[in-house]
């Protein structure tokens, strides 16, 4: 049995190491360390039906990926702790289970990715207790470098002899801290991976819609699942902790956060599912099972339903058929009355689509309103204040178009009558969403067919109230009882969309007013939520008093969030809602064409994630103001800043507050080794560099030349979004001076200046990350904030 309580002791211990960030002792050496201690200590209770055998990997590679608008990766010497457990005599076969011991620099890293190293541990060991053997190996992966954007698992998969065994993975991530784990990428296609997670998880929770909402690319995030997929060629699962985004990534990703059942429910699932896969016969022939998609969906948690896209499809076209029976026959009528009813239905249609549009128009004017203001991220905080502001605005919107067509277009029409034409406009509006979702190969097609099969069906069985009751007290019940279903269903859905969207509006950039976006969400979920409701807006009497209700809900909620009521952030021991923002203290070297230095300045690079910018920080900081915003250097690459990740497209605000120079011991050196000019007239750059753990690499290219292979990647070097090059680099423990060419081509008539070429070194541990005036401008940030502080250096060369 899993025992969650050893798990949560692994996890302490891990935790208690203090921030893991790759290349650093505590990752490299304690971590490891650790690990390969408890490992011995199973392996010598294990049982000696298994055969179980450990390695250290450490690999170095490079790649490049089209994730957070494309970069290149480049690894040397990171750390991979490989376990393999197989039935004595060997398999051909294995299931791998992965986690990642490293964390971000900052944050103690427990849900992110200690806690799923920890179940691994405990499944280990419950695993190799057991007395009989497994068909197959099961291979775990305990990776070393995750938040490095992936290396470690792309050095795992393209390199260790192990690799070539896996058939199927499991990945454990997480998004947020604590909660259930939840399914939310599978395949690519092999159903036979679904079927065997619903069938073996004690506690499934999975669901499609994530997964194409994740898929889409509209979440800034990306784990190991990419990696396996893309350099791998191999299916498997992704599941990730999603509760409590807002502390993912911060010093509040604490073990303290993770209940135990949490660990209990995750190790459940993780065993039965390993056990399951390396004993399944699909695993070892998976090709033969590869072909189609899954539609699956938890139920409120409690079961997961999952069926083929392909019985989805003829399921939704069903859907469709009653759809059009339903409507066909009430055109078929005779004709005086059918061109009465198909008037009546467009204009019905119309009427809807312009109430829709005019809920949207209203919520953005007052999102945009607010964000220029300055109270943007009101609801971050507390949640309510979104539906009391922009849910009530949407509804009464909707509720206002729909009483003045009542009032002045269909003066002399019957309620009932009308209650059915708009019944019919939401079913038809429906179906239009279902033919194009299923036509687009969208598993979440699955929700419209919901969404219209149980209404059609109340409709049947209402039939008779429909045209002689009207509005009448039973007519109501069954009504409503009818839309249970597809109701609490949605609702639950939207509960879940805004679980996971709120927080990362959080770290969502400058750009982007989060107001607006959650704004729209609000009215999307109010427009479905609304569509089987506005037949009753025909049938009552008057709507005067609801709209003056929400009117007022939502006239005194605006005035309150713009008199600055809601502070965005809390720093509440019991559920923290930090502000994210890093703080780079950087000393810059421009050197000209000639090697001279032609500028050199130092600062605290400050930047955040959200919208806010500084304007809630510089109340308690003065000197963090708009006089010291950062100036794009036009001429240099992303601008001339240190970059970690490349999100200068996501972030274009930010400060630098002048300081005194850096000076870590562990100096970042770069140099130009060679220039040569190559037999297909280009010229070819070979630089050197050495210094900490991480690195990154930046080229723009000048007028009249373009960047045409280099050593890196796969040999095509890949532009980040805006049009210059960005190399992720970072080293484990020990490594070599960095050696890499690129090679320019130069039109014919040559400019002076090729390229522009940038280096900038991240000191994220030991002394060399800190400085005396980061630390005293830490200590002044509020106690609502989390900063995470580094030290960088930067140097751009000309060539
Ligand atoms: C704004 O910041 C600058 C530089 O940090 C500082 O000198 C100045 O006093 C600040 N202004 C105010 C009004 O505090």
């Amino acid at each position: 049995e899993f025992d969650a309580r050893q798990a949560r002791n692994y996890l302490e211990h891990i935790t208690s190491i203090g921030p893991r960030t790759t290349g650093s002792p505590e990752n490299e050496v304690l971590t490891v360390r650790y690990l390969l201690e408890q490992i011995k200590l199973i392996e010598d209770q294990s049982n000696s039906v298994h055969e179980i055998a450990v390695d250290v990997q450490r690999p170095t590679g490079s790649f490049s990926i089209d994730f957070l608008g494309g970069f290149t990766s480049y690894y040397d010497n990171i750390t991979n702790v490989v376990v393999k457990l197989e039935p004595r005599g060997g398999a051909q076969h294995a299931v791998l289970a992965n986690c990642h011991f490293d964390s971000v620099a900052n944050s103690p890293g427990a849900s992110d990715d200690a806690v799923s190293c920890s179940v691994m541990l405990e499944v280990l060991r419950v695993l190799s207790t057991s007395s009989e053997a497994f068909h197959h190996a099961i291979i775990f992966l305990f990776n070393g470098a995750e938040e490095n954007i992936l290396q470690a698992s792309h050095g795992f998969i393209t390199q260790h002899p192990w690799a070539s065994l896996i058939r199927a993975f499991i990945n454990l991530e997480a998004a947020g801290v604590g909660g259930k784990e939840l399914v939310f990428q599978t395949g690519p296609e092999n159903p036979w991976l679904v079927q065997a997670y619903v069938s073996a998880a004690k506690h499934p929770f999975a669901s499609v819609v994530a997964q194409e909402v994740f898929q889409s690319g509209i979440i800034p995030s990306d784990t190991d699942f990419r990696i396996y997929r893309d350099f791998g060629n191999i299916p498997g699962i992704d599941l990730a902790f999603i509760e409590n985004g807002y502390i993912y990534h911060t010093k509040y990703d604490t073990a303290d956060r993770i209940p135990i059942d949490s660990i209990q429910r995750a190790g459940d699932n993780i065993l039965a599912v390993l056990k399951y896969l390396a004993t399944s016969d699909m695993l070892a022939s998976s090709s033969k099972y590869k072909h189609g998609n899954m539609v699956f969906f938890d139920v409120f948690g409690l079961f997961v339903i999952a069926y083929p896209s392909r019985v989805g499809s003829i399921i939704n076209y069903m859907v469709v058929m009653l759809v059009v029976l339903y409507l066909g026959r009430k055109l078929l009528q005779p004709k005086h009355k059918t061109a009465h009813y198909m008037k009546d239905f467009f204009c019905g249609l119309g009427i809807t689509l312009i109430s829709w549009f005019t809920s949207l128009v209203t919520v953005l004017i007052i999102a945009v309103f607010i964000s220029l203001i300055g109270q943007s991220l009101s609801w971050y905080n507390h949640f309510y204040v979104s539906v009391c502001l922009y849910g009530t605005a949407a509804v009464a919107k909707i509720i206002f178009i729909h009483t003045l067509a009542k009032r002045f277009y269909y003066v002399n029409t019957s309620d009932r009558y009308l209650g059915e034409i708009f019944f019919d406009v939401s079913l038809f509006v429906h179906c239009v969403s279902l033919v194009t979702l299923t036509y687009q190969g969208l598993c979440m097609a699955f929700i419209s067919a919901v969404w219209i099969a149980f209404p059609l069906l109340t409709k049947f069985f209402l039939h008779k109230d429909f045209k002689y009751h009207g509005a009448g007290g039973k007519f109501l019940v069954f009504y409503l009882l009818g839309m249970f279903v597809p109701y609490l269903y949605a609702l639950y859905l939207i509960w879940a969309v805004f679980e996971m969207f709120t927080p990362i509006l959080g770290r969502s950039g400058t750009q982007i007013p989060p107001d607006a976006v959650l704004a729209s969400i609000l009215a999307g979920c109010i427009m479905i939520l609304s569509s089987y409701f506005i037949n009753f807006i025909y049938l009552a009497k008057s709507t005067k008093r609801t709209l003056v209700a929400l009117t007022s809900v939502c006239g005194i909620t605006f005035l309150l969030v713009c008199s600055g009521a809601f502070f965005p952030y809390s720093s509440d021991p019991a559920s923290p809602k930090p502000k994210r923002v890093f703080l780079q203290h950087t000393t810059r070297t421009f050197h000209d064409l000639d090697g001279n230095v032609v500028k050199r300045d130092s600062g605290i690079w400050i930047n955040g994630f959200d919208y806010t910018g500084m304007s809630h920080i510089t109340p308690h900081i003065p000197e963090i103001n708009e006089t010291i915003r950062a100036h794009c250097e036009e001429t240099a690459p992303l601008c001339g800043f240190p970059w970690y990740l490349p999100v200068h497209f996501l972030i274009k605000k930010n400060w630098y507050l002048p300081a005194s120079e850096v000076s870590p011991r562990d100096r970042a050196h770069f140099r130009l080794i060679s220039k040569e000019q190559t037999p297909w007239d280009s010229v070819r750059l070979t630089f050197e560099a050495t210094g900490p753990s991480h690195m990154s690499f930046y080229v723009r290219t000048h007028k009249g030349s373009t960047l045409s292979r280099w050593s890196l990647g796969n040999g095509t070097p890949v532009t980040s979004k805006g049009g210059d090059y960005f190399v992720f680099y970072s080293h484990g423990l020990q490594a070599s001076a960095w050696q890499f060419w690129i090679e320019v081509q130069v039109s014919e008539e040559q400019p002076e200046e090729m390229v522009t070429v940038a280096l900038a070194a991240h000191h994220f541990f030991g002394e060399d990350k800190r400085s005396p005036q980061l630390d005293a401008l830490k200590e002044k940030f509020p106690d609502w904030t989390f900063p995470s502080a580094w030290v960088c250096t930067y140097d751009l060369f000309v060539f």
